[in-house]
């Protein structure tokens, strides 16, 4: 609850509702004239993707991220490549001074050097610089610093987040300036201050990853220009934010070809990702034993582990289970439910699936064990194909329950292409 100051009721409140104001005249929308706008392109291949092809002019966009995952290096740069493209650009810092923000523009190359930059938080002086300057794009890092001194409340209050990104949204669709507002995040993973933030801005983009790890993807959670199933992959360097074009090829050639590893054909958006989904299978000397995911869903994998007991004969109620995706990616589709399943066999059964090369698979499970098709096939198999992953266990390859996939399994082992370990196991 906070506590919020009334503002001073408008004169004639109480009387009749009549309205005194001039009537509007309805025009048929092939009338409205829209002159075509031409996309502002930041440079930067992953995130223009992501926001439907470069940003819109006068656009709104929130980027909302965990403290210290990226936000303002990836704002420095996409500002730095359009002021290098010849657009008036403006960074107004309210959370670093202008010093800090030249350290870091100093990793980012010579371009980054040449953006303008103002650092305050008083609202009514970022809104007179803006209308001075009219930039073509603007960033506001953070908008839960700026704060209005009329209003009472602390900066990033509720009532102040919603004045300072309404006041800031007419200036932007009245003078054509593109903003991008960078957003704080709370401890539960959601942009903090009103919803009615998220209402109001054109786009919102959510930037994830774990800081300890390199990856971080950034996704776009509404776009009123564009998919919001696109996602950006991106590595912390030295020299700022390097996009990962090629994703696939990383995380193929990191998988290892040890028991409990498998790589699933994800799809991030429109565009398929190999990620290898590693498993863990050990005695437990808990109870309840533990259940670790990282990167997928914890109830998927306790919907995996169910039906992995139910029907495919393997129980892990006395043995700990960590699953994870390898690189930090998180992967949220049920299309990762029959890698998941492959790499705990795997790892209980202590056998590696392939020798020379990793097994790839995708496909949801189904509560009574049957496996079901899941969107984008081909293209998620000619991904794997790409790279040179020839065994693909998916539900349109004939496979249709979870026991036929595991059987693939043991079938391979039969082949002999079976790790050191396995056949260790076996003569054990
Ligand atoms: N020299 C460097 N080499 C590699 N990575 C660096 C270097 N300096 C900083 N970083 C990375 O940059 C990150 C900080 O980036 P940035 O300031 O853009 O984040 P932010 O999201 O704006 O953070 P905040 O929420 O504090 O504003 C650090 O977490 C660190 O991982
Ligand atoms: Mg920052």
């Amino acid at each position: 609850m906070t506590e919020e100051k009334r503002a001073s009721a408008p004169a004639g409140r109480g009387a009749p509702a009549r309205s005194a104001g001039r009537a509007l005249t309805p025009l048929s929308l092939g009338q409205v004239q829209a002159p075509k706008v031409k996309r502002l392109c930041t440079g930067i291949g992953e995130f223009d993707r992501v926001l439907g092809g470069g940003v819109v002019p006068g656009s709104l966009v929130l980027i909302g991220g965990a403290p210290g995952i990226g936000k303002s290096t990836l704002t420095t740069a996409a500002l730095a490549n359009l002021a290098a493209a010849g657009r008036k650009v403006l960074y107004i810092s309210g959370e670093e001074s202008a010093a800090q923000v030249k350290l870091r523009a100093e990793r980012l190359g010579p371009h980054a050097l040449e953006v303008p930059i103002v650092a305050d938080t008083d609202l009514e002086a970022v809104l007179a610089t803006l209308e001075v300057e009219r930039p073509d794009v603007c960033v506001v890092d953070s908008v839960q610093v700026l704060y209005d001194p009329a209003l009472t409340g602390a900066p990033g209050s509720v009532s102040q987040v919603r004045e300072v990104a309404g006041r800031l949204m007419r200036v932007a669709k009245s003078r054509g300036i593109a903003t991008l507002l960078v957003g704080h995040v709370t401890k539960e993973g959601s942009l903090a201050g009103p919803r009615v933030l998220e209402h109001l801005v054109d786009c919102v983009l959510s930037f994830e990853g774990e800081r300890e790890r390199t990856y971080r993807t950034l996704r776009a959670l509404k776009n009123r220009f564009g998919s919001t199933n696109e996602v950006g992959v991106f590595e912390m360097h030295e020299e700022g934010l390097v996009e990962v074009e090629d994703a696939s090829a990383r995380f193929v050639t990191e998988a290892t070809r040890a028991p409990g590893s498998v790589v699933l054909c994800a799809m991030e958006g429109s565009r398929p990702l190999l990620v290898e989904v590693q498993a863990l299978v050990a005695p437990s000397e808990l109870v309840p034993p533990r259940r670790m995911a990282n990167g997928v869903d914890r109830n998927r994998l306790a919907l995996v582990l169910a039906v992995l007991a139910r029907h495919g004969g393997f129980s892990l109620g006395s043995a700990d289970v960590f699953v994870s995706v390898a690189g930090g990616v998180r992967v949220d589709e049920p299309g990762a439910d029959l890698a998941i399943a492959l790499a705990l066999a795997s790892a209980a059964k202590g056998i590696a699936i392939s020798a020379e090369k990793p097994l790839a698979a995708f496909g949801e499970l189904g509560l009574t064990g049957e496996l079901r098709h899941v969107a984008h096939a081909d293209r998620r198999t000619a991904e794997a194909r790409k790279f040179g992953l020839e065994r693909i266990v998916h539900p349109g390859d004939g496979v249709t329950t979870l026991r036929q996939a595991l059987a693939l399994l043991n079938s391979s082992v039969e082949e002999g292409s079976v790790g050191g370990e396995a056949a260790s196991a076996r003569a054990a």
